[in-house]
């Protein structure tokens, strides 16, 4: 494990609870129980087979199911932390949930629909830890480049760029073209491009966005250009639902340069170029990546805190008026809001 990212393994243990048993409660069971100390302890899903499923190929103790599975997992004295795995246009009651029953809560990106709804559970939670689930900050070469950018290796920066783009079938009812399920690249790919601009520049001050619709309405794709006069900086985060996009990310400065190799967005390389050479090459060679997520929130709810430096709430709110504000330059409205 490299020095600058402290090993999963060292967290203190924490009991999980899952709401949903879809394909990221999978590979959060896996995270959990490969590479963590901690545990998964109950299940909560609508469906009473999918359940059963999901506690025999983990080996989950307890099964919550049927139309109040979600309330009865939170309230399960067993479970010390819930994660949020449901399509984004439930996080927010689903985190209301958890936040009723003081549990701390990792809530899957995107947060919630829009800055609003990410508002009023972060306003419900004041004493208790939330955390919007960007396990990409938490990966040890992100580690590294914000410590390389932090020591002025790359000058002032000036660029920054990540894409996100992957070819899923179209489905008019899957969660990623749904607007009843707030589908759409923006919220399901480009969160994260978006947040790795966020992580190296913060806020920025204008957002600029061009993009294409789905026949359901929600957006194919879009190109979002960050702006940030004051130090001279542009960011630009481009998601797609048409496309295999490179996956990369730079981070480019007066004195130098960072990539971060394909996928950035998973354990992975990063090379830092100066004078046109390429100076050093580092490498994480950790497995599956979401583990230093887990990890970080078993430390701080350890700690007594109600958020993660690295992912804090502030960021969440941040990314979600991007967020929100490119949906409005594309005119994306999602059902009821
Ligand atoms: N971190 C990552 O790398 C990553 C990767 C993929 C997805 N995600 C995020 O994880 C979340 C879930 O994505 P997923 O791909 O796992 O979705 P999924 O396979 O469709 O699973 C979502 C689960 O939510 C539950 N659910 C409750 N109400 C639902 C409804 N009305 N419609 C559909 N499902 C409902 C279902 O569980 P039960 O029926 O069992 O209760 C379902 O299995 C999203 O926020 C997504 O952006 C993160």
């Amino acid at each position: 494990m490299p020095a600058t990212a402290s090993s999963p393994l060292d967290a203190p243990p924490l009991q999980w609870g899952v709401i949903g048993a879809g394909w990221i409660a999978d590979i959060f069971a896996r995270s959990v129980l490969g590479h963590t100390r901690s545990t998964v302890q109950a299940i909560g899903s609508r469906d009473a087979g999918r359940g059963a499923a999901y506690a025999q190929r983990f080996d989950v103790p307890t099964v919550h199911s049927g139309e109040d599975a979600y309330e009865r997992l939170v309230a399960d004295p067993n479970v010390d932390a819930v994660y949020v795995a449901t399509p984004h246009a439930l996080h927010r009651d689903h985190a209301l949930l958890a936040i009723g029953a003081g549990k701390p809560v990792l809530v899957e990106k995107a947060f919630t629909r829009n800055a609003a709804e990410a508002r009023e559970v972060l306003d419900a939670a004041p004493d208790v830890f939330v955390m919007e689930a960007v396990w990409t900050r938490f990966l040890p070469h992100m580690v590294e480049a914000r410590r390389l950018v932090a020591d002025g290796a790359v000058g002032r920066v000036v660029h920054v760029a990540a894409d996100f783009g992957g070819s899923p079938a179209y489905d008019p009812q899957h969660r990623n073209f749904n607007p009843e399920l707030a589908g759409g690249a923006l919220l399901d790919l480009g969160v994260y491009p978006v947040n790795f601009v966020h992580d190296i520049l913060g806020a920025p001050d204008a957002v600029r966005a061009v993009g294409t619709l789905a026949p359901t309405g929600v957006d194919m794709g879009e190109t979002v250009l960050m702006d940030y006069p004051a130090s001279g900086a542009q960011g630009v985060a481009l998601a797609t639902f048409e496309a295999d996009t490179a996956r990369t990310a730079s981070i480019t400065g007066t004195e130098g340069r960072i990539d971060i190799a394909a996928e950035y967005y998973r354990p992975t390389s990063l090379t830092l170029t100066r004078g046109g050479r390429a100076e050093r090459v580092w490498s994480a060679d950790a497995p599956l990546g979401w583990q230093f997520q887990v990890a970080e929130v078993a430390r701080r709810v350890a700690d007594g805190a109600t958020e993660s430096p690295v992912m804090p709430r502030a960021a969440t709110l941040e990314v979600m008026e991007v967020l929100d504000e490119v949906r409005r330059q594309l005119g994306v409205v999602y059902p009821g809001e």
